[in-house]
Order: C-alpha cells, then sequence, then structure tokens
C-alpha cells in the first residue's frame, strides 16, 4: 500500500492531480443532481414578487444597511421559533434580490416583524427608537420622514428584478409606478388594480402618517409590514419527503 501512495506523496504533480480527481468526484454528485430538478425550492401559496412600494422599502433597508443589526432568517430551533414564529421558508426569500438573511443580530430578527406593530409604532421607532424602547441603541432614522421618494425608475427597477428571475408580469411592470402610488391611498377598494396585480392581501395605507408626501418612510414601513405575512401559518403544512416526487 506505501509502495504505491509513495507515489503521490513524494511527487506534488501527482498529489495535486489526485486532489483534483478526488474533489471532482464529490463537486459533481453535489452539482449534477441541481440539473435535473426543475427547482430547489418548494413553491409555497401566497409568496408573491414585492410590490413597487414594498420593493423601494427594500432598497432602502438594503442601502442603509439595517442587515448589520439585523437577520431575516429564523431558524429551526426552538428559542427561534417561540421568540419570532415560523421557522423562515426558502420560498419566503425567492424573490429577494439581495437576500437578508444575515447572521449578525444586534436587533431582533425581522423575517416575521410585518404586522407586528402599527405603522404609528414604526414611524416613531425609527424616527427616535429610544423614545419607545428606552433601552435601543439603534440610531434614528429621522431623515427617511423628510425626503421624498425617488420614484422615477420605478418600471426599471421591475424590469432588473425580472431580468434576474422575479416573475413580474408585462401590467405589473407596466403600471409600475401607479401601483406604487396607489399603494399609499388609504382609502383604496379592496378590489383596487393594485389588489387585483398583487393579491387582496396587499396593504393599501399611508404608511408614514403624512398623506400629503410620499416619503422614504412610506416606502420602508410598507416593507417592514409585509415581511413574513405572506405565507398563511394557518393553512400551511410542510411538504413531507415522502410526497416529493
Ligand atoms: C446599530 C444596530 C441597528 C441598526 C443599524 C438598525 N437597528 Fe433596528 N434595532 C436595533 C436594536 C438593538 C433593536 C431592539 C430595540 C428596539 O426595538 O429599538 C432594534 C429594533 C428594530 C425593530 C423592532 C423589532 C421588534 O421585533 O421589536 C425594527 C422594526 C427595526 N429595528 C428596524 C430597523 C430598520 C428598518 C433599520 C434600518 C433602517 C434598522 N432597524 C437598523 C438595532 C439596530
Amino acid at each position: 500500500m506505501w509502495k504505491r501512495h509513495q507515489k503521490f506523496e513524494r511527487h506534488s504533480l501527482w498529489l495535486v492531480i489526485g486532489i483534483v480527481i478526488t474533489v471532482s468526484i464529490g463537486g459533481l454528485i453535489e452539482i449534477a443532481p441541481l440539473f435535473w430538478v426543475e427547482s430547489t425550492i418548494e413553491e409555497v401559496e401566497g409568496v408573491r414578487p414585492y410590490t413597487p412600494l414594498e420593493q423601494a422599502g427594500r432598497d432602502i433597508y438594503v442601502s442603509e444597511g439595517c442587515y448589520s443589526c439585523h437577520s431575516q432568517m429564523i431558524r429551526p430551533l426552538r428559542d427561534e421559533v417561540e421568540r419570532y414564529g415560523h421557522y423562515s421558508l426558502a420560498a419566503e426569500s425567492m424573490y429577494d434580490h439581495p437576500f437578508q438573511w444575515g447572521s449578525k443580530r444586534t436587533g431582533p430578527d425581522l423575517a416575521r416583524v410585518g404586522g407586528k406593530y402599527s405603522n404609528d409604532w414604526h414611524v416613531e421607532h425609527l424616527k427616535d427608537p429610544r423614545a419607545v424602547v428606552p433601552e435601543s441603541n439603534m440610531p434614528p432614522y429621522r431623515f427617511l420622514a423628510d425626503q421624498d421618494l425617488d420614484t422615477h425608475a420605478t418600471r426599471e427597477r421591475l424590469r432588473a428584478l425580472l431580468a434576474v428571475g422575479v416573475p413580474y408580469t408585462a401590467a405589473q411592470i407596466e403600471n409600475a409606478e401607479a401601483d406604487l402610488k396607489a399603494q399609499v391611498d388609504p382609502f383604496a377598494s379592496e378590489t383596487s388594480e393594485l389588489r387585483q396585480r398583487y393579491g387582496p392581501n396587499v396593504v393599501q395605507s399611508d404608511f408614514d402618517g403624512d398623506p400629503t408626501r410620499l416619503t422614504k418612510m412610506d416606502a420602508l414601513i410598507a416593507y417592514l409590514q409585509v415581511l413574513g405575512t405572506m405565507v398563511d401559518f394557518r393553512t400551511y403544512e410542510a411538504e413531507s419527503p415522502e410526497n416529493l416526487r
């Protein structure tokens, strides 16, 4: 045995060739099946692409670096599930570009913060976190309420997401800017065009409490309020491994 192994141990070139062959076998076994399965993400009812306003809020969340203190992934461990709710499903972040899973938790995980607080609470908290949570060390983001949301590239933003695989329809892209503005209308009907295009559960509201303006605060809160609310966990049943084809 040693005699045959000597070849590898004495000559670095043979060793490198040996390593390459071994690693490629492992790599092939891991990667090859992905070419045959249609999707590695189990589709889940309710998960939809973000509305233009939610997406704009998400872009603010990314550019402000909120993820440097907040994760968006609830792990399937008892302490996390008891604190934050149902563990995150892969499908819930399938339209996230880039994803915001993260691992740093100076503040709590935000994967299911949607609906946990009122819009007013979020406005107060983002303007001055210590006004509502005295021990907070989160920085204030008061300026978001003073800055108008830049909407000129809304349609292009959705197009860019379409290019990386988010299934926006032609109508959604065509009406992107109108849909964005419609979402801050608190008097919208249950069957508004926005809801027809994105589903009946879309929240239409004046998020920042200032109906005269469309601000970055509106967009960010629209995004925070949708987090973790798309899947209805009262009816959701995980596909068991036996049911998978
Ligand atoms: C320096 C770290 C830090 C940064 C950056 C930060 N946060 Fe926080 N955040 C915290 C901490 C700590 C808490 C818990 C105390 C509190 O509620 O203020 C928190 C709490 C929150 C909560 C309430 C969560 C809950 O379940 O109670 C929300 C919502 C939130 N942050 C949103 C944001 C957003 C949006 C941004 C980016 C604009 C952001 N945070 C940036 C540290 C941070």
